[in-house]
């Protein structure tokens, strides 16, 4: 299809069509792929205390402090998470092991990543009723990219047989949100019609299950959304009008990853690429306290902008992290408790499935909604990192 330079004529670098601005933006397509496998509360706890039993007979031998172990108790208490899916079980549960066995492939293979995004990226285009050809720009937004490059979205759209461009982009447990801000203004500039923008977070890859504070915490899931520019006149019932989104940020450490390319320069030998230590970290307790009040200010003061409150919300779409979290959030917006019809969790047979949550709730919970009722979609996570979009349903 690609011609090399020097044969394309000046028609070539032509716009394909005149730049128009558009006022109203669509979702118009939601998919979700949630791997079959899943691991309960239990047998976590199981293997993270046969592990933690092995390490404390060598430490007591030592004269080490042992280790304390996990509880499935702990678990459901401290976040509402019950059990979790994950993309491989194998080698999660092995005490030897503590991570899933997920083979290399070759470079001419399709990446596990990419391979996982198009399951999520093909039901929304069916969702959409839309074919590759009408996608003129794939997002791929991720809390963990599978590599730098070639970049993982340019993959999924020579998969799919979409045209246009593709690029990568992240934004910790908001990249979905941040994913969904870049593509409703990139189409409300003109300079694309219709975006697909993907979500493939294959967390446990990257999850550190002999950390205490974080084993249990998440989970994998895939989500795809489609974003277009609406026709004047043309009807759109059952979809969503993102009526604006919005970001926010703030640097903090609490949560953070340093796996990357400069990780292993640290070692005494650089080929050695063993990464202990370089693995997702949280500390937990502190970015429940800052996220919630940051989230509750962030969700009020985008609503208000709207002439919005709280209660003028049918729906809250949260970040899936913590049960209590969302509870608390919803408490001191509302100045009561709120339900599950207000604000569903998807968590509790989930997980943390990091961006994937929260648009997880949505795709769940939304065909009862009515024509012009609004909802809020909201998540939140590393940065810190906040994204939320004003949605009404047509
Ligand atoms: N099993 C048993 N006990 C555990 C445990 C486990 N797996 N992990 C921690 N504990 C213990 C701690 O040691 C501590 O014990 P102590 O009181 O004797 O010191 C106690 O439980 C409380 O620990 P804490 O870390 O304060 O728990 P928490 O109530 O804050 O819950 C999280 C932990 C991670 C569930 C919670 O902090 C959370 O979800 N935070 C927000 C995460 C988030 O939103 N991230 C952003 C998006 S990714």
């Amino acid at each position: 299809m690609l011609r090399r330079i020097g044969e394309r004529g000046a028609e070539d670098f032509a716009p394909a069509r005149s730049r128009e601005l558009s006022d109203r933006i669509c979702l118009a397509g939601l998919g979700v792929e949630i791997p079959e496998a899943s691991i309960s509360n239990e047998e976590l706890v199981d293997a993270f205390n046969r592990w933690v039993g092995a390490e404390n007979m060598g430490r007591a031998e030592r004269g080490e402090e042992p280790l304390p172990g996990s509880s499935a108790d702990f678990i459901v208490h401290a976040s509402g998470i019950r059990r979790r899916h994950v993309y491989e079980r194998e080698g999660i549960l092995d005490p030897a092991r503590m991570a899933p066995v997920i083979p290399a492939r070759g470079d001419g293979e399709l990446s596990v990543m990419a391979e996982f995004g198009l399951k999520a990226a093909r039901k929304a285009l069916a969702h959409a009723k839309a074919s590759p050809r009408d996608i003129d720009l794939v997002i791929c937004s991720a809390a963990h990219h599978q590599r730098p490059y070639p970049a993982i979205a340019i993959e999924i759209q020579q998969a799919l047989g979409a045209e246009g461009a593709a690029f990568d982009m992240g934004l910790g447990c908001s990249s979905a949100l941040a994913g969904l801000h870049m593509a409703a203004n990139l189409v409300r500039a003109g300079a694309h019609r219709r975006i697909l923008v993907v979500t493939p977070e294959l967390i446990t890859a990257h999850l550190n299950f002999r950390d205490r504070q974080t084993h249990f915490i998440f989970g994998d899931a895939a989500v795809a959304f489609v974003v277009e520019a609406m026709d004047q006149g043309s009807h759109y019932p059952g979809r969503f009008e993102v009526v604006d989104t919005r970001l926010w940020t703030q640097f903090s450490s609490n949560i953070r990853t340093n796996f990357g390319f400069m990780s292993r320069l640290a070692q005494e030998d650089p080929y050695n690429l063993a990464m202990e230590g370089q693995l997702i970290k949280q500390i937990g307790n502190k970015v429940f306290k800052e996220v919630t009040v940051a989230g509750h200010q962030f969700i009020v003061e985008f609503l208000a902008e709207y002439g919005h409150t709280p209660h003028t919300m049918r729906r809250f779409w949260l970040h899936q992290a913590n049960a209590r979290m969302n509870a608390m959030i919803l408490k001191l917006a509302f100045g009561e408790e709120v339900g599950q019809d207000r604000a569903p969790t998807v968590l509790e047979r989930l997980g943390n499935t990091a961006a994937a949550g929260a648009v997880i709730a949505l795709a769940e919970n939304h065909e009862d909604m009515e024509p012009g009722q609004f909802g809020l979609l909201c998540a939140f996570g590393a940065g810190y990192s906040i994204g939320g979009a004003l949605l009404r349903m047509m």
